[in-house]
């Protein structure tokens, strides 16, 4: 499918965007294995999550969806999943969250099961979860380190686990197996990434330590206690409103209800410190996660260098950041972010080349990239490559770009924000399917 889009002078309204993504997959996850009934509102309904709820089903579980956003998990238990069945493999779609999530609660059961995916996610690096899971005790082959997964489980120890890279997958899998495990099983992260799991495993009472990003997870002597919760709504998806309403010089724009997780919000930090008005109120708990309104006015932004902890706050945002430096006095740069090249698309390559295509001045580095700013746009025929992020941070270029915008493969949107255009329709944006 593609997209007609037409420049834009101003987006107003007030609005919300839909339930985390990342909270989405493990409420529904630590649900299964809880005993007894969460119910989980504001519930993400994208293919990525539908994909977990599949999985999910597969492995035995009950879940009825009174709502597209509502879930009614009915847990069994830590044990309480079954065998899949030999023949079949669960198919995890596009979804590297809900693969390597599951590869970790897998470890800790007692049968065997295979996690397969679409082309896409099949080039995805598996390794990375695959060798922690085989230190506590699994059995995981992969196929040449990438999908499929096959995992065997059982009898798992407790590690002292230092990750390479800071991934909070692959951090959320290690925990998620350590439940199953003898002895306590700890995790060194080399930045702060995504604590959705943390918290959730707290709140449903299990013990869990954190100090200068070690975690320290006890397995717990009792069962996880149900956890009913309503979803904040995903920060990363109101990256792209909130960026096009900064772009739009006319714009007037409150997001409600956004979550603000400090591990999430470095794209806050960064368009700020470029110099945007971004102003949060109304902060509250939702979830057990940090929320507020954002009021976000037109603003003068200027290029930074963004680098280190603050690029795995934002490891999502880049595409969009993409966009608003190209818009920016001056030179962004953009280091130690060699993992957007393991994304949904080679990030890097993606928005360097598709943007390129509008006019930007953007060069490609091995672990980030540079852009001169500002550079006035032009409306081209570009390319999804798969990336719902790409897909929608290109919309939000056509929005600012002179002429109109043509983003082919546009499908790729509803992995993570079925409603974006809808939503972009509604602030004013004149987008249409061709
Ligand atoms: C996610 C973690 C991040 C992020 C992804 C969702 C999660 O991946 O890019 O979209 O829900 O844990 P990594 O853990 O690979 O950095």
């Amino acid at each position: 499918m593609n997209l007609r889009v037409q420049p834009c002078e101003s987006l107003h309204g007030s609005v919300t965007t839909p339930g985390d993504k990342s909270i989405s997959h493990r409420a529904l996850l630590l649900g299964a294995i809880a005993e007894g009934v969460s119910v989980v509102r504001g519930w993400l309904p994208a293919a990525d999550c539908q994909a977990t709820l599949d999985a999910v089903r597969a492995l035995g579980m009950t879940i009825d969806q009174p709502l597209s956003t509502e879930l009614v998990i009915y847990g069994r238990g830590l044990y309480g999943l079954r065998s899949p069945g030999s023949d079949a493999a669960i198919d995890c779609q596009g979804s590297g969250t809900t693969m390597r999530l599951l590869a970790g609660v897998l470890a800790g059961q007692t049968f065997t099961a295979t996690l397969d995916g679409h082309a896409g996610l099949r080039h995805r690096p598996m390794e990375r979860v695959a060798s922690p899971l085989r230190q506590m005790g699994a059995t995981v082959e992969t196929h040449d380190g990438c999908p499929p997964l096959t995992i065997s489980g059982g009898d798992l120890q407790g590690i002292d686990y230092a990750m390479p890279v800071a991934s909070a997958q692959v951090k959320s899998a290690v925990l998620l197996a350590g439940l199953y495990a003898q002895g306590e099983t700890v995790v060194r992260q080399p930045g702060p990434t995504r604590d959705h799991t943390e918290r959730m495993l707290k709140a449903q009472g299990v013990r869990l330590r954190e100090r200068d990003n070690i975690i320290t997870l006890t397995p717990p002597p009792q069962p996880l206690a149900p956890n009913s919760l309503t979803v904040p709504a995903d920060f990363s998806s109101a990256a792209f409103p909130l960026v096009a309403a900064l772009l739009a010089p006319d714009s007037d724009l409150t997001l409600e209800g956004i979550g603000i997780n400090p591990t999430r919000t470095g794209l806050l930090d960064v368009l700020q410190r470029m110099g945007a008005q971004v102003a949060l109120g109304n902060e509250r708990e939702q979830g057990g996660e940090p929320v507020a309104d954002l009021a976000i006015r037109p603003s003068q932004i200027h290029g930074i260098v963004v680098c280190g902890d603050t690029v795995v706050r934002m490891i999502d945002e880049f595409p969009i950041l993409a966009v608003a430096a190209s818009q920016a006095q001056g030179e962004t740069i953009v280091r130690d972010a060699s993992e957007l090249r393991l994304k949904e698309s080679d990030r890097i390559a993606t928005i360097a080349a598709e943007l390129r295509k509008m006019g930007a001045d953007i060069e490609e580095q091995d672990d980030g990239f540079a852009i001169q700013g500002p550079v006035r746009l032009r409306g081209a025929r570009v390319q999804c490559h798969g990336d719902h992020r790409l897909a929608m941070a290109l919309v939000v270029a056509g929005l600012v770009a002179d002429g109109e915008t043509i983003v082919e493969g546009s499908q790729a949107i509803a992995d993570s924000f079925p409603g974006f255009v809808n939503l972009m329709r509604g602030l004013g944006a004149a987008i249409d399917g061709t």
